[in-house]
């Protein structure tokens, strides 16, 4: 299982992204929150911002969105140069079709959950899937506390991803710190989101490669 460290830019330098992007050379991945005051109560960005990061960032994006209506909006972000698109599956009227479609424009297709949404219900979507996002904090704002009533819901989705038999990512975002990580590689996490973790350091990009050393031993 190769582990795969996925900073928020939500605490970057909004006015600097790309110089913030070239602060973490070594992340697997760009993490951008979009939210739209809806599905969470927060406003951030949409597929525009994506779209000049993409151009200008070495790494490729994993664009997380927490809004309303993915089914329409997705697509949106695959074509502005998202590499891995994550909808909620709260938010979601047809999420087996939504990850049939982000697929067909040839990004990854991620599907998330809230902390109170079980993984069981969806079961049968993990071959339609790249990856699952099991949030640890509840989704809309960078700098809350880990929630460790996740942990049990990470361990249930790595083991019903190893009963399906695909190649499923398995990622954790919010209250991903040094005091965490550890716990959620144990419980089977693969790939992790950390926002003021990283953007909070001295120095971002040492605290990539601390966060990737805590996960892997
Ligand atoms: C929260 C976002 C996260 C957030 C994580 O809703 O989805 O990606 O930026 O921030 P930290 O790592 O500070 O919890
Ligand atoms: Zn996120």
């Amino acid at each position: 299982m190769a582990i795969q460290i996925t900073p928020s830019l939500l605490n970057a330098d909004f006015a600097n992204l790309a110089g913030e992007a070239a602060r973490i050379p070594t992340a697997d991945w760009l993490h951008m929150d979009v939210m739209d005051n809806h599905f969470v109560p927060n406003l951030t960005l949409g597929a525009p911002v994506i779209e000049a990061l993409s151009k200008a960032a070495q790494q490729p994006i994993d664009a997380h969105l927490m809004i309303a209506d993915p089914d329409r909006w997705a697509p949106a972000f695959a074509e502005a140069g998202a590499g891995s698109i994550t909808f909620h599956v709260e938010a979601a009227a047809a999420p087996v079709r939504l990850a049939r479609e982000i697929r067909a424009q040839g990004a990854r297709a991620s599907m998330a959950l809230k902390p109170a949404t079980p993984i069981e219900p969806y079961a049968g979507v993990l071959p339609e899937l790249d990856m699952v996002l099991v949030m640890t904090v509840e989704p809309g704002f960078g700098g809350q506390k880990f929630l460790d009533l996740c942990l049990p819901k990470i361990r249930r989705t790595r083991e019903l991803i190893a009963a399906s038999g695909g190649e499923v990512w398995l990622q954790v975002d919010g209250g991903v710190s040094v005091e965490t990580i550890e716990r959620c590689a144990e419980a089977g996490a693969d790939t992790f989101v950390a926002g003021s973790a990283v953007f909070g350091a001295d120095d971002p990009g040492s605290m990539v490669e601390t966060l990737r050393d805590l996960a892997t031993s």
